[in-house]
């Protein structure tokens, strides 16, 4: 094996060639954006095009963004920005709504968060998701009242790449007079967004998931949402997040944004690819089987049980033949606990730890996927003999340490 092959596009993407061939020219932008001296005008012009250019990515208006140094943040800034909002009216005697609602398989940026607000003393409640990717809506519709301050519900989930019906159930959360935020990090550069036609108030999104840098991402607040700011500080972007700007992160991100047009594109492409890996996965590694594969899906996401095989050590092996996938979440691979997500919507410990996440992305080739294909085939053939697994009924015997 010579080049290394990246399917771990959920975790993070490559950077571009283009915003690789900008780099060198938006160094020399490095005044702070904030100077009214001439060092401030090339990377105050950034920002104010760059603004632009990502507004109209996910269909805001420019002054609607808040920058972020990421998605953790911007979440961070929604949920407890909506909190804090209202514990200031509380304090000035006003009545306020006092329960947050999330669903079960959020990032753990939302689910820190909600315990937060929990300890805060919030009240918290989580909707169910099915086996099959299924949000329930029918506990949705109950949960809702006229005490709920906000909803946060995510895009598309980051390890099985199921996509919730965000538009509906924010008109739900509105007939309530609930604010609506979505997660809509994964979302980003795999399917086309539009926080208008979403109807939602408040969207977080990231840059590096979107081949550009880490270090920048962005909230979308609905102009007339109120939002107490986490950092307080100079008064950039509108007094809503102090701190200097990461122009440069910034700028790569709004070039990917004015690449907009070719997400509809790749969508196209990636989900071809994904249906032919996974129809060759399922007819060729016996047990085999794809979380909600037939729930609507981000099209480059598989999430995978392979019975027999522990996802750590497959992912392991398939390291050093040279490809990197994971097991789940980037940020909590390593743990030796099942993911989270993946025992919410009712999987086994033990399914969920026989799980691998493919993340196709806007470079991949058939090529690669067949290559991965004949190497996944022949590790979990290996794993499988290792650990005895009976082929003929499908039973593991002590796969799971
Ligand atoms: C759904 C989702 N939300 C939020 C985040 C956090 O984004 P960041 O790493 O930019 O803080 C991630 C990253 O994996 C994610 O997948």
């Amino acid at each position: 094996m010579s080049a290394r092959i990246y399917l771990d596009h959920n975790a993070t993407t490559p950077i571009s060639d283009d915003v690789r061939t900008h780099l060198l020219e938006w160094v020399q932008h490095w005044g702070n954006p904030s100077s009214i001296h001439d060092a401030g005008r090339g990377p105050k012009a950034l920002l104010r095009e760059s603004r632009d250019r990502i507004a109209k990515l996910v269909g805001a208006s420019a002054l609607e963004l808040i920058f972020t140094a990421g998605g953790s943040e911007a979440n961070n800034l929604a949920i407890k920005g909506v909190f804090e909002t209202q514990e200031k009216l509380g304090r000035r005697g006003v009545a306020i709504r006092t329960r947050y609602i999330f669903s079960e398989v959020e990032h753990p940026s939302i689910l820190r968060t909600a315990e937060y607000l929990r300890e805060r003393g919030a009240k918290v409640d989580f909707v169910r998701v099915s086996l099959e990717g299924r949000i329930d809506l029918d506990q949705y519709a109950k949960l809702l009242g006229p005490d709920v301050a906000l909803v946060s519900v995510m895009i598309a989930n980051n390890e099985t790449g199921t996509l919730f019906p965000i538009r509906e159930m924010a008109e739900m959360a509105h007939a309530h007079g609930a604010l609506f935020h979505t997660d809509g990090v994964q979302a980003l550069g795999k399917i086309p967004v539009d926080v208008r036609e979403l109807g939602v108030d408040l969207a977080s999104f990231a840059g590096h998931k979107f081949y550009s840098l880490k270090g920048a991402g962005f909230l979308y607040s609905r102009r007339g949402v109120t939002l107490e700011s986490l950092i307080h500080g100079g008064g950039q972007e509108r007094h809503r997040r102090g701190g200097t700007e990461n122009a440069l992160a910034i700028a790569a991100l709004g070039l990917m944004a004015s690449q907009k047009d070719l997400i509809a594109v790749k969508a196209e492409d990636m989900r071809t690819l994904r249906d032919h890996f996974e129809t060759r996965v399922l007819a060729e590694i016996p047990f085999s089987r794809v979380t909600a594969g037939d729930s609507p899906r981000l099209p480059n996401t598989s999430s995978l049980v392979i019975p027999g095989v522990d996802g750590e050590i497959l992912l392991m092996n398939l390291d050093i033949k040279g490809f990197a996938v994971s097991t789940g979440a980037a940020c909590s691979s390593g743990s030796p606990e099942p993911s989270p997500t993946l025992l919410a919507m009712g999987l086994t410990r033990s399914e969920a730890q026989s799980s691998l996440r493919v993340g196709l992305g806007w470079s991949t080739t058939r090529e690669q996927v067949d290559q991965f294909i004949e190497a996944l085939i022949e590790v979990v053939a290996h794993l499988r003999t290792l650990g005895g697994f009976d082929l003929s009924s499908g039973k593991e015997s002590h796969v799971h340490s």
